[in-house]
C-alpha cells in the first residue's frame, strides 16, 4: 500500500472511528506529548502537521503555539479529516485549519516555524523526497519531528510483536518483497537518514517499550 493513495484512503476512510479511539488511547498521548515538545514550539508559531489525521495531536500543538499560533494539518482521506473538523469545532479552535492533500506535495508555502508527522512516513514509498520538501519549507532554526512505530528488540515486548506484525500487515502492508515490518522499518529508517542528512543539529529518542522512536532536526540557520 505504500504510495498509493487509494488504498491509504479506503483504509483510513473505513477506520477513522476506530483509529480516533486508538490514536488518543491512555498511554499514547505521553508519546503525542513528546513529539510536540520536540518542536521546541513558541507562543505564536506556525506548525503545519503531515498526514494529521483525526488531529489527535492539535490540542498538544495548540497547547504550545496558543491563540495567536496557527496549525494546518494537511491529510488525504476525507473521513480522517471530518473526524479532525470534528475535534476542531468541539474545542473552538479558530487557529487550526484543515488542508485535503498529499502530504508528499503539501500545498504549504513556507516559512514556517516546525512540521510533524506522526505515523505517516512509513506509508511513503520512499519517504525521503517528501521530508526533503518539509525540511525546505522550515525557517532557518525550525524543527521537524518524526514520530514513528517499529518492531521492538527488547525481550519485555515480544510478546507484543506478534499484534504489532498484525497490525501492520492491514495498516501497511508493503510490496511484497519484504516482511511488511521489514519494509515499514525500511522506509523510516530512510525518512530519518533524511532528516540527519539535511540537519546537522538533530535527535532521536526511543520509548514505548521500544515500539517508537521519535527523530527531530533543526534546519540550520
Ligand atoms: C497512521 S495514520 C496517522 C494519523 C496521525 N498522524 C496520528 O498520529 O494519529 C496515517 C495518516 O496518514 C494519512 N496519509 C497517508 N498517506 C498520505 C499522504 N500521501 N498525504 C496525506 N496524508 C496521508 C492517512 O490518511 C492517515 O490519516
Amino acid at each position: 500500500m505504500p504510495n498509493d493513495v487509494g488504498a491509504t484512503q479506503a483504509f483510513y476512510g473505513r477506520w477513522a472511528r476506530a483509529y480516533d479511539w486508538l490514536a488518543t488511547a491512555p498511554g499514547v498521548e505521553s508519546w503525542r506529548e513528546q513529539a510536540a515538545d520536540a518542536l521546541d514550539l513558541e507562543a505564536g508559531d506556525t506548525v503545519v502537521e503531515m498526514g494529521c489525521g483525526t488531529g489527535a495531536n492539535f490540542s498538544n500543538l495548540r497547547e504550545r503555539v496558543g491563540a495567536e499560533g496557527r496549525i494546518v494539518g494537511v491529510d488525504l482521506t476525507r473521513g480522517m479529516l471530518r473526524r479532525a473538523g470534528e475535534r476542531i469545532d468541539r474545542a473552538g479552535w479558530e487557529n487550526v485549519h484543515l488542508a485535503r492533500a498529499d502530504a508528499r506535495r503539501p500545498p504549504v508555502e513556507g516559512p514556517v516555524d516546525a512540521v510533524l508527522a506522526t505515523f505517516v512516513v512509513g506509508m511513503f514509498a520512499d519517504p525521503r523526497p517528501a521530508v526533503e520538501r518539509w525540511i525546505d519549507t522550515l525557517a532557518p532554526g525550525g524543527r521537524i519531528a518524526l514520530l514513528n512505530a517499529g518492531r521492538s528488540r527488547r525481550r519485555v515486548a515480544a510478546p507484543f510483536n506478534l499484534g504489532f506484525r498484525a497490525f501492520v500487515r492491514l495498516a501497511a502492508p508493503g510490496d511484497g518483497r519484504i516482511s511488511p515490518t521489514a519494509s515499514l522499518e525500511q522506509r523510516v529508517t530512510t525518512a530519518r537518514d533524511a532528516v540527519y542528512s539535511n540537519c546537522p543539529e538533530h535527535g532521536f529518542e526511543e520509548f514505548g517499550l521500544g515500539y517508537l522512536g521519535l527523530a527531530w532536526g533543526e534546519r540550520p540557520e
